[in-house]
């Protein structure tokens, strides 16, 4: 007899429809996987074997034949243990048929139990775009379909509580009413940790509130690591739509602590200086986000900047002016969104205090210029604010004064976002960062006083046609965090200041 499941596949965060097809016949007994399974897919059929024999079944005497359609999509993992056991007790009889509007997935183990799989969130909102009324999800990952109220997801832990549910016997526990925990509090360091360094917390702020890309150039011990690590205490929290794309993103790369339902903090990743090309951009014969995907809505932290592989420098150019990362491979290609804000930190020279005020540099210019040349121009061009971290004062050091706390600046920053939001709603995009060029001119007004100083710096900087861009997107963020509706003159002078570094050093 014939019975068919329905299921999901992974491309990227989305998912497809996979239906499972059982066929049972009186025939030379066998069992065959067949619609483009890879290895882990065709391992099934041990763990089926097993889980039925294991939950008092025999396996039947007959051909069983599996197909997966679509049959020419790879299908990939161990997500259709479960429904391929479910069909096979089907097409024998010992099952009621499945009613159509029910998906399910899952992992079995040898004894019977339903293990936890990777991207269960993007299948409950696959199967809620197709209408189903109910899918059956691990036990472990039910916390991931709690989130939509419009789907009844259930949590299975073994095949005799799927069988029990499918005869009406016994209902397994919705997910939503399983207790859930809220991701762990955010332990976010603080701002007012950081003693002094004005100009470089200013320029984070408004790196902050504009979604701007930022470089913090400096000496050793000035405070790069520090402050870039109190970045996240500032950023506005993840809108609803955001945190569904970040948290399937986490949940694909199996990243999501168990229990969480939704991310709610903006991710921090921070990859070591060491970090293969295809480890920041995702890939893999079975794919996977890579560091910048799992950076999606938040922050990608570069440590070291220089000390960074070439290769990986290049890896980040794609995604930071599309918003997302497409790898390839045999069997096709897959993209990830990638919408992240680069936090880059480096010393200027190999032994940190190339421009120091007080210390002196002992690199030759020969290696002050190597150790510069060795961040990718087009990577340089599109960290939009570049600060220098002067070294800390003493008496900053010193001081009992009370240092800004990040609450007060994370509201600062929030207030500017939300005029952002208004402002940018119509195009699409959310912050000044992602203001295409076409839209600069009308969204980005200057007074006279401000264009007379942007016309002046562009013929004495000779500045480049992306510089006037950034310039004009960082002015209009500094503006809205003043609440001004104008760009105006102060407002374009700090812009360019933010401009001015790689002249400094890069282009001496
Ligand atoms: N402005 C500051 N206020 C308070 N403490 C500071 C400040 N700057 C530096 N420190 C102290 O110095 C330590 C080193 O700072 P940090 O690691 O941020 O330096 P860095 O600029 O990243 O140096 P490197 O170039 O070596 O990476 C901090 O952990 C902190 O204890
Ligand atoms: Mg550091």
């Amino acid at each position: 007899m014939f019975s068919s499941i329905n299921s999901f596949g992974l491309v990227g965060i989305s998912c497809y429809p996979v239906a499972v097809e059982v066929d049972v016949s009186r025939a030379f007994p066998c069992f065959e996987i067949v619609g483009l399974p890879d290895a882990a897919v065709k391992e099934s059929k041990d763990r089926v074997r097993s889980a039925l024999k294991n939950c008092g079944i025999d396996f039947p005497d007959s051909r069983v034949v599996v197909n997966l359609a679509p049959a020419n999509t790879k299908k990939t993992g161990a997500y259709y243990d479960l429904p391929i056991l479910i069909g096979i007790l089907c097409s024998i009889g010992l099952l009621e048929p499945v009613p159509e509007q029910v998906g399910m997935i899952g992992e079995l183990s040898l004894d019977g139990k339903v293990r936890p799989v990777k991207g269960v969130l993007s299948m409950v909102s696959q199967a809620r775009s197709q209408g189903f009324s109910s899918v059956i999800v691990p036990m472990e990952n039910a916390a991931e379909g709690a989130v939509f109220p419009d789907i009844q997801v259930y949590a299975a832990q073994s095949v005799p509580e799927v069988l029990a549910h499918l005869r009406g016997e016994q209902a397994l526990p919705l997910a939503r009413q399983l207790p859930s925990r809220p991701e762990s509090e955010p332990d976010y360091l603080d701002f007012s940790d950081v003693r002094g360094q004005f100009l470089a917390k200013r320029a984070v702020e408004v790196a902050a509130a504009g979604g701007h890309n930022i470089l913090l150039l400096g000496s050793p011990g000035s405070g790069k690591s520090m402050i870039a690590k109190r970045l996240p205490s500032i950023l506005p929290g993840l809108s609803f739509e955001e945190a569904i794309e970040t948290t399937k993103i986490h949940s694909i790369a199996g990243l999501l602590p168990q229990g969480v339902s939704l991310l709610s903090k903006r991710p921090f990743r921070a990859p070591h200086h060491t970090v293969s090309a295809a480890g920041l951009s995702g890939g893999g014969p079975n794919p996977r986000p890579g560091e910048i995907s799992l950076a999606h809505n938040g922050v990608l932290f570069l440590d070291e900047l220089p000390e960074f592989a070439r290769t990986a420098m290049e890896v980040l150019r794609q995604p930071m002016e599309n918003d997302l990362v497409t790898i390839s491979r045999a069997g096709g290609s897959v993209t990830y969104p990638s919408r992240f804000m680069v936090v880059a930190a480096m010393n200027p020279c190999p032994c940190g205090y190339y421009g120091h005020p007080e210390r002196e540099c002992t690199c030759t210019p020969t290696a002050v210029n190597r150790y510069l040349g060795r961040v990718s121009g087009p990577l340089l061009d599109r960290l939009d604010i570049q600060v220098e971290v002067a070294p800390v004062q003493y008496d900053d050091l010193t001081s009992t004064r009370q240092e800004e706390r990040s609450a007060a600046i994370r509201e600062r920053v929030a207030a500017a976002r939300a005029i952002q939001q208004r402002r940018l709603a119509p195009y699409g995009m959310a912050c000044n960062a992602r203001i295409p060029p076409a839209a600069l001119a009308e969204l980005c007004p200057l007074t006279p006083a401000a264009n007379r100083i942007l016309e002046l710096a562009f013929q004495r900087m000779n500045l480049s046609g992306r510089a006037y861009d950034r310039i004009l997107k960082i002015a209009r963020t500094i503006a809205d965090l003043a609440g001004s509706q104008q760009i105006d003159a102060p407002h374009i002078t700090e812009a360019i200041q933010y401009r001015s570094l790689d002249r400094k050093y890069w282009h001496k």
